[in-house]
């Protein structure tokens, strides 16, 4: 079996530290187009990580692909979620990153999406409720700001793995999904979608979810470079 491929009814999710991936090895890597996005960003160090995740992103395709990773495409959906075109796009994927780890999950099942944010973040979301909860969850927040702070991240991130996972991202407004009672299973365009909770000692200090689809039995979580 190919590095980082997963079995069916499987999801892979690797753990990426940028600052590990040589810039050298991202010249080599990375299409001409991706190298213009990247030299869009205003500050070197934010055009340095984009390049590092994307490097990380194609080494992991191409090892689960068996292909040269410069050699990958990708194609965009409607709203901009990257996708492999056929005959590759049998293999699902999607990325997520902040300031200082990566994340990446494969699936050969369905689509998935990932999201990631250090856990630091949970205090800046008190006051933004109405911005993305949905009245069924406001009702039932926690008193406290200390546990209300962390269930927002926790919603936070649970739905922008939900919104990865159907392609749209935010242009579906996360207020219009309700978690209260756990999975979006009353919303049509989701209740083929399972969230989960990604616990692992590398994602210390961070609260990451993953949407899959509800057949999916395993998730491996692994560590690049390994
Ligand atoms: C996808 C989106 C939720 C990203 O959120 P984020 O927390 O800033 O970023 P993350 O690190 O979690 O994810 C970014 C990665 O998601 C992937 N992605 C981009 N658009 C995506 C989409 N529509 N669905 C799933 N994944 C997407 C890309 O791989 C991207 O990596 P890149 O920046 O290196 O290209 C957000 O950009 C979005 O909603 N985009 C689509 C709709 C849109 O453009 N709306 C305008 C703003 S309301």
């Amino acid at each position: 079996m190919p590095e980082f491929l997963p079995a069916p009814g499987h999801v892979t999710v690797i753990v990426i530290d940028p600052a590990l991936i040589p810039e050298e090895s991202t010249t080599a890597c990375l299409s001409a187009a991706e190298q213009d996005q990247a030299a869009r960003f205003h500050f070197e160090k934010d055009a340095r990580h984009w390049r590092a995740c994307r490097t990380a992103l194609r080494r992991i395709l191409g090892a689960a692909l068996e292909l040269d990773p410069a050699y990958l495409s990708f194609h965009l959906g409607t709203h901009g979620k990257p996708l492999l075109p056929p005959p590759r796009h049998g293999l699902h994927f999607n990325l997520s990153h902040c300031r200082d780890l990566a994340l990446v999950a494969l699936c050969q099942t369905g689509p998935v999406g990932i999201d990631l944010e250090p856990a630091d973040r949970a205090p800046t979301l008190i006051g933004c409720e109405s911005a993305f909860c949905h009245p069924d969850e406001i009702a039932r927040f926690p008193t406290s700001s200390e546990e209300r702070a962390a269930r927002l991240l926790d919603l936070w991130t649970s739905k922008e793995s939900l919104l990865k996972a159907l392609g749209t991202g935010l242009s579906l407004s996360p207020e219009s999904v309700s978690l209260a009672t756990g999975n979006a299973s009353d919303h049509p365009l989701l209740r083929d979608f399972t969230i989960h909770r990604l616990d692992h000692p590398l994602l210390r200090d961070h609260i990451a979810h993953l949407a899959a689809p509800q057949e999916i039995l395993r998730i491996g979580i692994f560590e690049f470079p390994g």
